[in-house]
Formats: structure tokens, C-alpha cells, sequence
């Protein structure tokens, strides 16, 4: 199904979904691809209804929501529940998971299983994993498999230790010779697009050129097909200063960090919540309170209508609201 009838405030509006095969036929009009990570219901549908074209569920979740110190602790479990929170607030975007370190290396019927899972159990609609052209075989077995799979080349977080760091990579010949044939490699295994990360602007350009297949920069330059970028560097919500390739569209930080101080300041001074947030009694039984209070001696039945004695548990349901608002 191409053509999805979307219902917003009542209105129809027909979505057609972004896939593979949209990516693609972007790069030969030379439309250049929207993309960025989320994490959660909530930013995957402001992402989405801003029009990013592509929404990646990053293993960066670790860092950025997670509070680890590196991609490397992030487990199956909490990308597959990320992925789904993601998953229920996408209309339009493809959706990309990032399948995250220690599933996919074991074994190559392991990687399938798990890749499998984010299909099935997340609603994703490709798999990202690191490494060039010694994943070139995982790539074809899940392509096989009927599995969208989004290389990523350059600087990939999840090789840390064996990079000695997060470094720009492809900077000698021998280096820029390999990431082309990671690039070709990978393509010809059936990825579907490629995300270039922390690579000279000039290599990624001809990576780009020699690519069938779309290419996502990530301080990889502007000649890439697309770009993409991590939701808390745009909106500085990672607590650190930006590496050179971020460019911050707003200030989260401070907007959120002013925001808590006034909630502090209205709590502690006692002007939240005002009597306008309050719930208030029903004006019968603010008058019948009223009454006993004047005639504290009175019995309670000369006052209280029997129906709300009756039933206290129906003059608490008046009180408190049924439904999300
Ligand atoms: O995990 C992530 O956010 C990523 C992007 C940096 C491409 O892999």
C-alpha cells in the first residue's frame, strides 16, 4: 500500500509513506535526504510531522537518553523498546533501527534472528549496522531475508576501542581506498543506503559519486545525498560541547532548565497550582458542607441530601476527570 489516509484534527490527508525505493529516486532527482534520530513517542512525532524523510532510532540512545558513557552498553532489549515508542509516533518517515554492538557480531544466524526482531517486534522498517566490506555477507544474507539494511561507514561509534577514540577516519590513500571499496561492497550486498560518518567532505563526495545508492552524512560534508543529524546535538540536550559537524537550531537546555525554575518559584511560593487549576464540589454540596459548618451541632440528615450519602464513590467520580483531556 502506497497511499495511507491519515486522519490529524479530524482532517484527511493522504501520507505516502517514505521507503527504500523513495530514498533512491531522491538521489537521482538530486532531492537531497532529511534525516535525524529519535528516541521516544513524543520526538518521533514532531520529527515526523516536521517531514524528515528518514527517522534512525540511533544505538546513541545510550548516550543521549540513556546517560551511558558510549554506544557499547546498549542491549536488544532497550532498542527494540526505544524502536517501538518510535514506531507508534511514525506516519510518514522510513524508519531505521540501529542494531546495537554484541547482536550482530557473534554469528551471522544470530545477527539474522535479531535483525528479525526489530522487523517483527519494533515496526522498523530497515536495520542499520557498522562496518564495511567485512559485513558485506551479513548485508546480503538479510537483504535474503527480505530485511532493509542501512550501512554505515567512517567513523562508527561502535568500533571505539579498536579506533583508539572517536576519529575522523579516511584521511591517507590507503584508508580513502578502502572506505570506496566498504561503499561498493555494501552496496552490491543490497544495502539500501549508506551513512557516511566522520569523513573528509572531499571523500565522501566521491564516495557519493560512485554510489548507486544514497549516502547520509554525518560530518561527512554537504555533498552527501542526505544528512542526518543527533536530535539532542540540534537542540543541545547532551550536556557537552557540539563536535565541529553539529549545528544547533535551539536552546532545549535553557528553555527547559527556565521553565523548571519558575515551576520551582510557583511551587515553593504557593502560587501553583491557582484556584483556577483546582476541581472544585459541586455547588450543592459546597452549600450543604457550608450548612454543617454553620450548624456543627445539626445531624448530618437534616443537611445531606441521601443520594450523595448514598453514593459517596459517584460524588468522587464528579471530581475526578475519565479521560485524557
Ligand atoms: O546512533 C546514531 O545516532 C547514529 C548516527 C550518528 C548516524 O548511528
Amino acid at each position: 500500500m502506497s497511499l495511507t489516509q491519515l486522519r490529524e484534527n479530524g482532517a484527511s490527508m493522504p501520507v505516502r509513506p517514505v521507503t527504500a525505493q523513495t530514498l533512491l529516486e531522491m538521489k537521482r532527482a538530486g532531492r537531497a535526504i532529511t534525516a535525524l534520530t529519535a528516541y521516544d513517542y513524543p520526538t518521533a512525532r514532531l520529527v515526523d510531522q516536521a517531514g524528515i524523510d528518514v527517522i534512525l532510532v540511533g544505538d546513541s540512545v545510550g548516550m543521549t537518553v540513556l546517560g551511558y558513557e558510549s554506544t557499547l552498553p546498549v542491549t536488544m532489549d532497550e532498542m527494540l523498546h526505544h524502536t517501538r515508542a518510535v514506531a507508534r509516533g511514525v506516519k510518514r518517515a522510513f524508519l531505521v533501527a540501529d542494531m546495537p554492538f554484541g547482536s550482530y557480531h557473534a554469528s551471522s544466524d544470530e545477527a539474522l534472528r535479531n535483525a528479525t526482531r526489530f522487523i517483527k517486534e519494533s515496526g522498523a522498517h530497515a536495520v542499520k549496522i557498522e562496518g564495511g566490506k567485512r559485513r558485506a555477507d551479513l548485508v546480503r544474507r538479510m537483504t535474503d531475508a527480505e530485511i532493509s539494511v542501512v550501512a554505515h561507514i567512517g567513523l562508527t561509534p561502535q568500533s571505539f576501542h579498536r579506533m583508539s577514540g572517536y576519529r575522523v577516519q579516511g584521511r591517507s590513500i590507503e584508508a580513502i581506498e578502502s572506505l570506496y571499496a566498504d561503499a561498493i561492497a555494501l552496496q552490491e550486498a543490497g544495502a539500501v543506503a549508506i551513512v557516511l560518518e566522520g569523513i573528509p567532505r572531499e571523500v565522501a563526495a566521491e564516495v557519493t559519486t560512485r554510489c548507486v545508492v544514497p549516502t547520509i552524512g554525518i560530518g561527512a560534508g554537504p555533498d552527501c545525498d542526505g544528512q542526518i543529524l543527533v536530535f539532542h546535538d540540534l537542540f543541545n540536550l547532551t550536556f557537552s560541547s557540539p563536535a565541529k559537524f553539529v549545528r544547533r537550531y535551539a536552546d532545549a537546555a535553557t528553555f527547559f532548565g527556565g521553565a523548571l525554575e519558575r515551576y520551582r518559584t510557583d511551587v515553593t511560593s504557593r502560587t501553583f497550582p491557582a484556584d483556577a487549576e483546582s476541581y472544585h464540589l459541586p455547588r450543592e454540596v459546597a452549600a450543604e458542607m457550608e450548612a454543617l459548618e454553620e450548624h456543627p451541632d445539626a445531624r448530618v440528615d437534616d443537611f445531606v441530601q441521601s443520594e450523595v450519602l448514598d453514593d459517596p464513590f459517584e460524588e468522587f467520580k464528579k471530581l475526578v476527570p475519565t479521560g485524557r483531556g
